[in-house]
């Protein structure tokens, strides 16, 4: 078996579906809110972008602090002692999280560069390329053996994605203005980029956590402190005009927070997905809630007309999921004799 450093337990193998299911509510709701917040514009100052992202690292380090401290039984000293011994006094430790942080931040900023030079429908669907390279940092950084079902599954999964993408954002209206080759080659390169930093900076942070004892809650207090740095950065090297003039919440309303805590969510669950189940999963698990939110999109908002192509393509997912977990059952059925 190649999982030979953590046997799956019960609760184990709970835990896994559990955040897999979460990762698949919270990226609906995240899309959804997002694009209700979109269609509200309200007077006044919008929200800085560089602001929300570094109030979602806060709200998550606070989030991971109240979690060590509940697996501490509340008491004060124990996390006072944790903070110290796991972090402060484990520079070297703490310092490796400054890689997929940077990466991350990285990866955003290009992804923005990607938006600006790309349509959503061609982005949306290039970036689906991750689940790819994210496969490739799998079994080349953690020695990850897929079966040639799971290959197979991993193509169909884009397939289906690509399907799924494409026709639903040419529907959107007309575009605001043609693109030129020269932008769509610029943000074409900076969507392939930004897959391969998906990819390692995920498999990154998998390995550190599998591969050391800290808790996941220790491990995300630390990334989510080098994501403050760099985002209080973006923040004054972006914004920090605007901010001397309105203030760093200019713009905020309820659903600004509730974005940033979706956000903030996200991070913990990509967390526990990275820890109980792995980078690919999480990979189904935002295909999945793309089609669910579409059709939430679809029946709920009505601001979406499904054609065939996209029943097709959520159909190659759906049967892309199965198909990766045939095979990864083999070994659960060893285990259910226990
Ligand atoms: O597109 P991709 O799946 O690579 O995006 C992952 C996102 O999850 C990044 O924005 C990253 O900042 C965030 N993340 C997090 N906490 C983790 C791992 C990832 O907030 N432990």
């Amino acid at each position: 078996c190649h999982v030979s450093m953590s046997l799956p337990s019960a609760s184990q193998s709970r835990l896994k579906y559990v955040s897999l299911g979460v990762l698949v509510l919270q990226t609906t709701s995240l899309v959804l809110t997002m694009r209700y917040s979109r269609t509200l514009l309200g007077e006044g100052p919008r929200y800085l972008a560089s602001s929300a992202v570094v109030s979602a690292e806060l709200l998550k380090i606070l989030t991971c602090l109240l979690l060590v401290f509940y697996d501490h039984s509340f008491s004060v000293r124990a996390l006072n002692r944790v903070l110290n011994e796991e972090i402060l006094n484990k520079p070297m430790e703490t310092l490796k999280l400054a890689i997929p942080s940077g990466i991350y931040t990285l990866q955003n900023n290009l992804l923005y560069v990607a938006l600006s030079n790309l349509d959503a429908a061609t982005y949306q669907v290039t970036y689906q390329l991750k689940i790819l390279t994210t496969a490739l940092f799998s079994v080349s950084m953690l020695g990850k053996r897929l079966g040639l079902y799971q290959w197979l599954s991993l193509l169909i999964l884009m397939t289906g994605i690509a399907l799924v993408q494409w026709p639903t954002e040419s529907l959107g209206g007309p575009s605001s203005k043609p693109l030129s080759a020269g932008s769509q080659l610029v943000g074409v390169i900076a969507v392939l980029i930004a897959c391969f930093s998906s990819g390692f900076a995920g498999v990154y942070f998998e390995k550190i956590l599998k591969e050391t004892k800290q808790s996941v809650w220790v491990r995300n207090i630390q990334l989510g402190l080098f994501g403050l740095v760099f985002g209080l950065i973006g923040v004054f090297v972006y914004d920090g005009e605007r901010v001397r003039e309105s203030g760093v919440f200019q713009g905020y309303n309820s659903l600004t927070w509730t974005v940033v805590a979706l956000q903030a969510l996200g991070g913990l669950v990509i967390a526990a997905v990275i820890k109980y189940a792995d980078n690919i999963l999480k990979g189904f698990a935002t295909s999945l809630s793309i089609i669910l939110s579409t059709l939430i999109s679809y029946f709920w908002l009505k601001d979406f007309d499904p054609t065939s192509v996209f029943f097709l393509g959520a159909m190659l997912v759906i049967a892309a999921t199965f198909l990766y977990g045939y095979e990864g059952k083999r070994p659960a059925i060893n285990h259910s004799k226990v």
